[in-house]
């Protein structure tokens, strides 16, 4: 069987379909070979002392794991030189990452979330990168936060990584989803799932229930429906499944289909996980694979960010469940 590698898949993308540029195209895979040392750093678990926390926070005020911190250096380090980047912005880092003078500067923006999941590192459960890519607005020479804050729709490529049992690639650059997986021996991105499609219905939600009390009534009335099981609404008996890894629980809807919900609830008031490096290039990705994605009220991709570290409510998954949801919404939820 022939194999078909990221660095070909892209080759591909540029010649015959013209929806990747050369600098784009050295820009993914500079992040993609960055993927690999974190996935390698990650796979050593306990063995390199790697594990436990940094003793810092991040500006979200949640504690930086040491892998949190070395993914990013590993990141910004692969990043800085290739001559892609206008800047860079990061989970773990308060304001925008500059380009130091000695290297040019590049078309894109690159937004990390360099270890997503990382209260999972220490307990051996999936955790990932994930990454969106946008174009600098014109005529910006130093970037600052507000070039950054542009609707998910204006996204160029999004992807993540997943370091499980195997570690995986997933990756749009706007002309569908395609998924590859690390073979570590060549060291390369092999292309395993070259179309992925979300099936558009589901018996299968990932939420994590010990916000019930704090859910809207849409949240509430859409789960109760699913617990009710095959004598109730939905007419079908309902599964659950919760990572608490954002990569694991998409991975798994791109593989056979769900809905996954970390909506705005009364303790969470703006949301829980963040809108520029895991809401908008998940949307992206899961709008896509033929799934749809919001927050109750509007469509993730169409919501303009305000703060490069903004959180939102996410609503993601198969279509006609995840439209079933937002339809429960009011203006008022
Ligand atoms: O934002 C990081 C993250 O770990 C996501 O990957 C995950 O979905 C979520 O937080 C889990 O948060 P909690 O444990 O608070 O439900």
């Amino acid at each position: 069987m022939r194999r078909i590698t990221l660095t070909q898949y892209l080759v591909e993308q540029q010649r015959e379909k013209g929806v990747v540029s050369g600098e784009l195209r050295l820009l993914i895979e500079v992040v993609a070979r960055a993927c690999k040392s974190i996935s390698n750093a990650v796979s050593k678990g306990a063995l390199t002392g790697l594990l436990g926390g940094a003793g810092t926070d991040n500006v979200q005020g949640e504690a930086q794991k040491k892998l949190d911190v070395i993914s990013n250096e590993v990141l910004l380090e692969a990043n800085e030189w290739g001559g892609h980047l206008a800047a860079m912005a990061s989970e773990e880092m308060e304001h925008p990452h500059q380009i130091p003078n000695r290297y040019p500067r590049g078309e894109f923006l690159l937004l990390i979330d360099p270890l997503d999941g990382s209260s999972n590192i220490d307990v051996n459960v999936s955790v990932g990168t994930i990454f969106s890519v946008l174009r600098c607005p014109e005529g910006v020479k130093d970037p600052d936060e507000k070039a950054f804050l542009q609707p998910g729709a204006r996204q160029v490529a999004a992807g993540f990584a997943v370091y499980g049992p195997s570690t995986t690639l997933v990756l749009t650059v706007g002309n569908g989803v395609a998924g590859f997986t690390l073979d570590r021996e060549m060291g390369s991105w092999v292309l395993t799932q070259p179309k992925i499609e979300i099936p558009v219905d589901t018996a299968e939600f990932a939420i994590n229930m010990s916000n019930m009390r704090n859910w809207s009534a849409p949240v509430k009335r859409y789960i109760d429906e699913c617990l009710a099981g095959k004598n109730g609404p939905l007419g079908k008996d309902y599964n659950m499944r919760w990572v608490a890894s954002m990569v694991a629980d998409v991975y798994r809807i791109l593989t056979r289909g769900g809905i996954f919900m970390y909506p705005q609830d009364a303790k969470h008031k703006e949301g829980r996980l963040r809108l520029l490096y895991e809401a908008s290039p998940m949307s992206f990705i899961v709008e896509q694979a033929g799934g749809a994605a919001t927050n109750g009220h509007q469509r993730l991709l169409d919501v303009q960010p305000e703060r490069l570290h903004q959180r939102v409510g996410v609503i993601l998954g198969s279509r006609n469940e995840v439209e079933r949801v937002s339809g429960y919404y009011k203006p008022a939820d």
